[in-house]
């Protein structure tokens, strides 16, 4: 068994982060080479949060893209299980946010398990999920459960690590993945392992076509997918029809 299958235990994955939370977003920045923050404005730009819209992003972390969300006017519930990233994210937020007079107010931070939530039924006019749906024991179950929140004609934006398109450079990348990455990590992260996990578990998660057919399996509909970086990450967005 490997690590990521191990760690998808949802007690320890909730640790696993709560360990990492203080340095999760500079570890991001650093080893995506600042990648993430483009991704994080495709997945705002397509979310199209309006103003007066009630957004959840599901396994938010610290809320980096909970902020993008509730910029675009929209209020943001930031929901994840890790509470210490949760803490790590709603201080930031009080301290030194720089778009801290766009979103006061309009991002709340909530505990829960993507596989429970402790919303009502379509609590929400669209729920989104970066780099969080890899990380749920049950997926399928979990996109089911977004679906409960979310109101009828509703949508779902979905970021996550996928396959790069073209076979050699994809190649190139699981090669970055297990040994460039654990090796910066090793010297830059307090807690390596979990970057091992992370390479693992984006080298056992679908591709684009296969993520369609669970978010499909899920009862959602009109799903599309955008590839980011020849696909390195993909955009899955759908609709609850
Ligand atoms: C890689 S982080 C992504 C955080 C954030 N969405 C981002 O874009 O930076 C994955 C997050 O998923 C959360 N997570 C994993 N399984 C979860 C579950 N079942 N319910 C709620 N959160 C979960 C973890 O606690 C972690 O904060």
């Amino acid at each position: 068994m490997t690590r990521a299958d191990l760690d998808k235990r949802p007690a320890e994955v909730a640790a696993m982060f709560d360990a990492v939370a203080d340095r999760y977003d500079l570890m991001n920045d650093l080893l995506s080479m600042g990648q993430v923050r483009l991704w994080r404005k495709h997945v705002q730009r397509i979310l199209r949060a309006r103003p007066g819209e009630r957004v959840l992003d599901l396994a938010a972390g610290t809320g980096t893209s909970s902020v993008t969300f509730a910029a675009s006017g929209a209020d943001c519930v930031a929901c994840d299980f890790s509470l210490g990233m949760l803490h790590a994210g709603s201080a930031r937020l009080a301290i030194k946010d720089p778009q801290r007079n766009k979103t006061r107010g309009r991002v709340s931070f909530a505990a829960g398990d993507a596989r429970r939530l402790p919303f009502r039924d379509g609590a929400f006019d669209a729920v989104t999920i970066s780099f969080g749906l890899r990380n749920v024991h049950g997926a399928r179950d979990g996109l089911a459960e977004m679906r409960r929140v979310t109101r009828p004609g509703g949508r779902l934006v979905v970021c996550e690590f996928s396959r790069i398109t073209v076979p050699p450079l994809d190649m190139l990348y699981r090669r970055y993945l297990t040994g460039v990455l654990p090796a910066v990590a090793r010297r830059a992260a307090r807690n390596p392992e979990a970057y091992e996990y992370l390479a693992e578990s984006i080298n056992g998660w679908p591709a684009q076509r296969e993520l369609a057919d669970v978010i499909r399996a899920a009862g959602w509909s009109a799903v599309r997918w955008r590839d980011l970086t020849l696909g390195v990450v993909a955009i899955h967005v759908a609709r609850n029809l």
